[in-house]
C-alpha cells in the first residue's frame, strides 16, 4: 500500500441506514495523492449516499473519515461543508448549482454553491482574510484566466443557465479549482452532458491530475471511468464488491457479473 503514495482521504467502516434500508454498510476505502479513484454501482448501490456521508450533508451512524491525518467525521456531521471548503476538500454535484442568472465571468468570481450551507455567510467565508486572493480585480483576473483555461472567453458576457450542461459542469469545475482544493468530489461529472462535450470535461478531469490534484468521482458511465481511473472501487448493496485498477477490475468475474446481473451502472 505504500508505494501507492499518501493517503489524502480515508473512510473507515462507514454506516448508513435509512429504515431497514442499509445504504452504506461497512465502507472503507483511501483515496491516494494525486489519483483519479472512482466509485462505480448499480443504482441503488450506495454512492450517493456515501459521498454525502464524506461531504457531510448527512451524518453517518456510525465510522470514521479522515483527511490526511485529521479526523473530521464529526466535522462532516457538523454540515459545515465552507469548512470542508477551506480544508481543501471541494465538492460539484450530478445537478449543477451554479448562479444561472450571471455571466460566466462573474459566476467565476464567486465561491461555487456548497453541500449543504448555501448562505451567502458560509459562502463569505470562502472569500474572507486567510484566502490568498481577496480583491475582486484579483478574483476577475483569476475568473479571466480561468476562462481561458476553459476555453469559454468567447462567452464570457453570457449567462450560466443559457449554456449545456457540459458548458455548465466545466464552468462549475472551475469555480472549484479556483478554491484551490486538494481533492475534488466529483458527483456524476459526466452526468447529463452530451457526447461532444464529454471529452472536454474528461480532458479537464485529466488535466487536474496532472497539476496534482486528487480527484474521487462518482461516475454512471463505465467507459469513462475505465479510460481514466487509476483506481476503482465498486459498489453493491453499501458495501464494496472490488477495489483495482481498470484492468483489474475489467478482468473481475463478480464485477461483470454485478453488471450483467440486470441494472445498468
Ligand atoms: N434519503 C433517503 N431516504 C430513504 N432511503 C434512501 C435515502 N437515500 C438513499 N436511500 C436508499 O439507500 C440506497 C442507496 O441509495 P443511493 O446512495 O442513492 O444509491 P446510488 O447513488 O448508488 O444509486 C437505496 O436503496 C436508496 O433507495
Ligand atoms: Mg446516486
Amino acid at each position: 500500500m505504500n508505494n501507492k503514495g499518501r493517503v489524502i482521504l480515508r473512510c473507515e467502516d462507514l454506516r448508513k441506514s435509512f429504515g431497514q434500508t442499509k445504504a452504506v454498510d461497512g465502507c472503507s476505502l483511501e483515496v491516494y495523492e494525486g489519483t483519479i479513484t472512482s466509485i462505480i454501482g448499480t443504482n441503488g448501490a450506495g454512492k450517493t449516499t456515501l459521498f454525502n456521508l464524506i461531504t457531510g450533508l448527512i451524518p453517518a451512524d456510525s465510522g470514521k473519515i479522515y483527511y490526511m491525518d485529521r479526523e473530521i467525521t464529526d466535522l462532516c456531521k457538523s454540515g459545515k461543508s465552507y469548512t470542508l471548503a477551506q480544508l481543501g476538500i471541494a465538492q460539484s454535484f450530478q445537478l449543477t448549482r451554479g448562479f444561472g442568472d450571471m455571466p460566466i465571468l462573474e459566476s467565476l468570481m464567486v465561491p461555487p454553491p456548497l453541500a449543504n450551507d448555501n448562505s451567502l455567510t458560509s459562502m463569505l467565508q470562502l472569500l474572507l482574510p486567510g484566502r490568498k486572493e481577496t480583491s475582486l480585480w484579483d478574483r476577475e483576473k483569476k475568473a479571466n484566466e480561468m476562462l481561458r483555461e476553459l476555453g469559454l472567453e468567447e462567452k464570457k458576457a453570457e449567462k450560466l443557465r443559457d449554456q449545456d450542461i457540459g458548458t455548465q459542469k466545466l464552468v462549475e469545475l472551475g469555480q472549484i479549482f479556483l478554491l484551490s482544493p486538494t481533492i475534488f468530489l466529483l458527483d456524476e461529472p459526466l452526468a447529463g452532458v452530451s457526447m461532444n462535450k464529454a471529452p472536454l470535461l474528461l480532458n479537464y478531469i485529466k488535466g487536474l491530475k496532472k497539476k496534482g490534484k486528487t480527484i474521487l468521482m462518482i461516475e454512471h458511465k463505465m467507459d469513462p471511468v475505465l479510460s481514466i481511473s487509476d483506481i476503482i472501487h465498486v459498489l453493491v448493496n453499501g458495501t464494496l464488491l472490488a477495489s483495482g485498477t481498470p484492468e483489474e477490475i475489467r478482468k473481475n468475474q463478480k464485477v461483470m457479473e454485478a453488471y450483467l446481473g440486470g441494472e445498468s451502472c
